[in-house]
């Protein structure tokens, strides 16, 4: 009687496993985006079969640096279904990242992907910070070639710890990974979140709530 409970156990776990999958499951070789599609889908219409082409699974740039000269000192370089039509129901992405001697890439969560990232030019410091209540910080400084992983929806953050500039890739476990800069969402959003709210949430006067909402 155990052992056939366990089993159903495991049948139902395996069926509940099986609802929460998501995207990275086609059921069919490909669904290469077609952005002109005016239908609203969870993801994008595919492209007629027939029309489909190796540009449509190709993307040229990536050797490329973005431009740093920003307030942050770091670009992203995208490669999402945006970017590639033929990443469309295939759960993964990539990024290219410069970083300016100290250029940050500022807290920020993917809410649809896990991220690895590997150095491929200088030395980063990296960390995420884990879910409530904890909110433990893992981190650690990297070098050339090494490889690190940002779990899913957690808040986390690179910074070039060289006097060079850094260069890093990374791929996402989606095809649109989502980005949620901490603060131009929480300080930056439109229309404002009250200043009062922010005053209260983040235990600070409302004249310096007011300042960063000017800033973001
Ligand atoms: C980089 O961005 C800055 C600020 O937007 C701009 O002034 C500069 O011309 C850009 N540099 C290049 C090489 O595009
Ligand atoms: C810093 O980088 C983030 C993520 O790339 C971007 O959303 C934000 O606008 C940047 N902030 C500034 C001040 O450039």
């Amino acid at each position: 009687m155990s052992t056939n409970f366990l089993l159903l156990s495991t049948i139902a776990l395996c069926i509940i496993c099986a609802v929460f999958a998501f995207e990275p499951s086609p059921l069919q070789d490909f669904c290469v985006a077609d952005p002109t599609s005016s239908a609203r889908v969870n993801g994008q219409v595919c492209k007629s079969p027939g029309s489909v082409g190796a540009n449509d699974f190709s993307f040229s740039g990536l050797h490329i640096p973005g431009n740093t000269s920003n307030p942050n000192g770091s670009r992203v370089t995208a490669v999402t279904v945006a970017q590639l039509p033929g990443l469309n129901t295939l759960g993964i992405s990539m990024v290219r990242i410069d970083y300016a001697a100290w250029g940050i890439n500022p807290p920020h969560t993917h809410p649809r992907a896990t991220e690895i990232l590997t150095v491929i030019e200088g030395s980063l410091e990296v960390g995420f910070v884990t879910s409530n209540p904890d909110n433990r910080l893992i981190t650690k400084t990297l070098q050339k070639g090494d490889v690190f992983v940002f779990p899913i929806g957690l808040v986390h953050f690179q910074r070039n710890v060289g006097t060079k500039n850094a260069v890093a890739i990374a791929a996402l476990s989606s095809q649109n990974p989502g980005v949620i800069t901490i603060a131009n969402a929480v300080f930056g959003s439109k229309p404002d979140i009250s200043s009062d709210v922010l005053a209260k949430a983040f235990q600070l006067d409302q004249s310096v709530v007011r300042n960063l909402q000017a800033k973001f």
